[in-house]
């Protein structure tokens, strides 16, 4: 017998069917199905066939495969009694619920008494579905290992893509073959990680970024996460995300994942890079003030580090908000004796010696200046060498031996007293003044693994917004490390990378479009000469490519000369112009022919207008630049298209180009399937082209 459901939207379905009352399988995921759909006969024809070397059967491949079915992969739970006895569930069909775009699966192992629930929810809008899965039992457990709902992978899929990353260099794609056996990533940092991003893409042969199948994954988790794609010795694949194994370090009688976000895309990695984007913005980030603008930020971090002096910051704060700043925001530095990373973390009271009459000057120059105020916190970090550390050295987290991270500890957040402490000190700052933005740094990773830790620092997290609902919170952690859907679902920012250099943004930037919207992507304009790499870079360079996301300066603007400064008003005064639509636009992904251009398109919602900024990364092979292929365009449409900033236009580009001379006027057809060519430029450039619907 075969009991089957179904989720759609105009995109897709999903159809499960369940056997003779066992847990059941994801039959189908992909382009949308007949509303008459057989699934009973879908099911039955999908169902692999018996030959040598096999059980008389194939195992379930279910959305928690057991290993007490004798499934040949790796299992969905892996469990023990408190006395440290396996478990080896089996489960049985027991209760379903489909409501809406959302589908409960309840499966019972009487046996052991245990219950596992999955829940799958289809946004209908965003076609983002969203899946967790908890496990109870009557008695207290030792997890293991807990899958989000497993699903198939992609048998017309040739390789699959996951992220890695560093320090300055986050959101590097890791293509890997599909091959017999387990591609395996598993995050035991305690912190999301720049190494780490818990994504995963799976493009269909021949996939690109604008057309072609393809199938995405995020798992919405700070604390690490665990990724298992694997391909069975029968050929089936399977994708499976949970929290990284053993976080659980107390046994408990109910466990659960955090949501799995995956989507299906029939117009290449675009189309799951769009879900996500609009999902993230639209439906999880708490927006304080959804109808605000995005202010324009000043971030003092590389132009002053430690060194606090009242007088230089006021100076400023008055040339960046005559740039064009609309927010302030003093980072690392204003508290404890904090004069370098050695000391103080924990001790969040502000320096007598750098603010002898608190922050409340520097406050209200920043305001007046026309600015508002955010300011930089650590909450779960520690320096041995802090008044913190001397009264309570029980609170910090891990042995008192380990090895330290910038010099630092993390403090136990599953402590409520370390909670307590953390939000009277935070909490008494925001009464004190009128501050609306924190930014939140988290700079190094666990001694160990510890979901309990991430419970922790979500508490305080929600416990801070809830009391100060109209302060925004930044997610940091050495730029990128903690970047994912769950610290976003309490935060309105992330810090995406401590590299303002523009090159390396711009690499970084791209890949993270395939999950982030800009309107949560902090880039900042920095130094001259890049404090990370090095590189020495030109202000129109560094200033379109922060104006590609949610825009912000963190060099001293006392070192921009008077055509820097010109600049950087010009790109401010054109991104101000351009927010209220580009901050919702959609971001996509453009197929250059030539791998030294990294181009992307930001398609209004209502699709009347775009911009198209493309960045000339390197030197080209070839002579002359290819032409460019838009997308997403009405093809039956005219569009006026303008090369925004033709008059950087080199002296080396000598051919009589259309788009230097003003704007031309094209069908959307011409633009997607022939393209534009763009003068020739130098590496570490950016064309920005405007296209208006007419
Ligand atoms: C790391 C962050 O990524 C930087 O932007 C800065 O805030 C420093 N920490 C401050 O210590």
């Amino acid at each position: 017998m075969i009991k089957t459901w179904r989720l759609d939207d105009a995109r897709q379905t999903l159809a499960l069917a369940a056997r003779d009352g066992r847990c059941p399988e994801v039959v189908y995921w992909g382009a949308p199905l007949p509303q008459d759909e057989d699934l009973c006969a879908l099911a039955a024809v999908t169902q692999l066939d018996v030959t040598g070397g096999m059980l008389d059967q194939n195992p379930d491949l279910s959305i928690c495969p057991e290993a007490a079915r004798s499934f040949p992969g790796q299992p969905g739970i892996i469990v023990r009694r408190e006395d440290g006895t396996p478990l080896l569930p089996q489960f049985t069909l027991a209760d379903d619920a489909l409501q809406d775009n959302s589908l409960k699966i309840v499966c019972a192992d009487l046996l052991n008494s245990l219950t596992y629930t999955a829940v799958f929810a289809l946004d209908p809008q965003t076609h983002v579905i969203a899946m967790t899965a908890q496990l109870d039992c009557d008695r207290p457990l030792h997890l293991h290992w807990l899958a989000a709902p497993v699903l198939p992978g992609a048998q017309s899929s040739d390789e699959m893509v996951d992220f890695a990353g560093r320090w300055c260099g986050e959101f590097q794609m890791n293509r890997t073959p599909w091959s017999a056996g387990i591609r395996y990533r598993e995050n035991r940092t305690g912190r999301t990680g720049h190494e780490h991003f818990p994504g995963l893409m799976v493009p269909c042969r021949g996939a690109t970024n604008t057309s072609g199948e393809a199938f995405a994954f995020h798992y919405g988790w700070s604390g690490g996460h665990r990724m298992i794609a694997e391909e069975l010795p029968d050929g089936r694949r399977q994708i499976q995300f949970g929290h990284a194994a053993r976080m659980e370090t107390a046994p408990a009688r109910s466990f659960s994942t955090a949501p799995l976000y995956a989507v299906y895309s029939s117009d290449g990695l675009n189309g799951c890079a769009v879900s996500f984007q609009r999902h993230l913005r639209d439906r999880i980030v708490p927006w304080t003030n959804a109808e605000a603008p995005r202010p324009v930020h000043y971030n003092c971090w590389e132009a002053v580090y430690f060194d606090h002096n009242l007088d230089t910051l006021r100076d400023i704060a008055t040339r960046a908000a005559g740039l064009g700043a609309e927010r302030f925001v003093l980072d690392d530095g204003w508290f404890g004796r904090r004069d370098d990373d050695t000391s103080s973390l924990s001790d969040w009271e502000v320096d007598p010696r750098k603010y002898p009459d608190g922050l409340g000057p520097l406050i209200d120059h920043v305001h007046g200046a026309g600015m508002s105020f955010g300011i930089w916190f650590e909450p779960e970090m520690i320096n041995p060498d802090s008044n913190l550390h001397r009264a309570h050295p029980d609170w910090a987290l891990g042995a008192e031996d380990q090895i330290l991270g910038r010099q630092q500890k993390a403090l136990n957040m599953a402590l409520p007293e370390v909670r307590a402490f953390l939000y009277d000190r935070i909490a008494a700052l925001l009464r004190a003044h009128p501050i609306d933005y924190i930014k939140w740094d988290h700079n190094r990773v666990l001694p160990m693994p510890d979901a309990a830790q991430t419970r922790g620092s979500y508490a305080l997290l929600d416990q801070l917004r809830a009391d100060f609902p109209q302060v925004e919170i930044e997610s940091c952690a050495s730029g990128g490390g903690r970047i994912d859907f769950g610290i976003l679902s309490r935060t309105q920012r992330v810090w995406l990378s401590d590299s303002n250099d523009a090159l390396e943004r711009l690499h970084i930037q791209h890949n993270a479009a395939l999950f982030l919207p800009a309107a949560v992507t902090g880039s900042h304009v920095g130094p001259r000469r890049c404090h990370t790499s090095g590189r020495t870079l030109d202000i129109t360079f560094r200033a379109w490519v922060a104006a590609q996301r949610h825009m912000g300066f963190e060099m001293d603007p006392r070192e921009l000369d008077v055509r820097e400064e010109a600049v950087l008003r010009d790109v401010t005064a054109w991104w101000k112009d351009n927010r209220h639509w580009m901050m919702r636009a959609d971001i996509l992904r453009l197929d250059a022919p030539d791998a030294s251009v990294v181009a992307e398109q930001q398609l209004a919602q209502d699709g009347a207008r775009f911009v198209v900024f493309a960045g000339r990364a390197a030197t080209a092979a070839q002579i002359a630049p290819r032409p460019l292929r838009l997308t997403r365009l009405d093809p039956a449409a005219r569009y006026e298209v303008q090369l925004r900033n033709r008059a950087e236009a080199s002296h080396l580009s000598r051919g009589h180009l259309a788009l230097k001379d003003g704007p031309v006027k094209l069908t959307g057809a011409a633009l997607m399937h022939s393209g534009l060519v763009l003068p020739w430029s130098f590496p570490e450039t950016m064309w920005v082209l405007e296209g208006r619907k007419l």
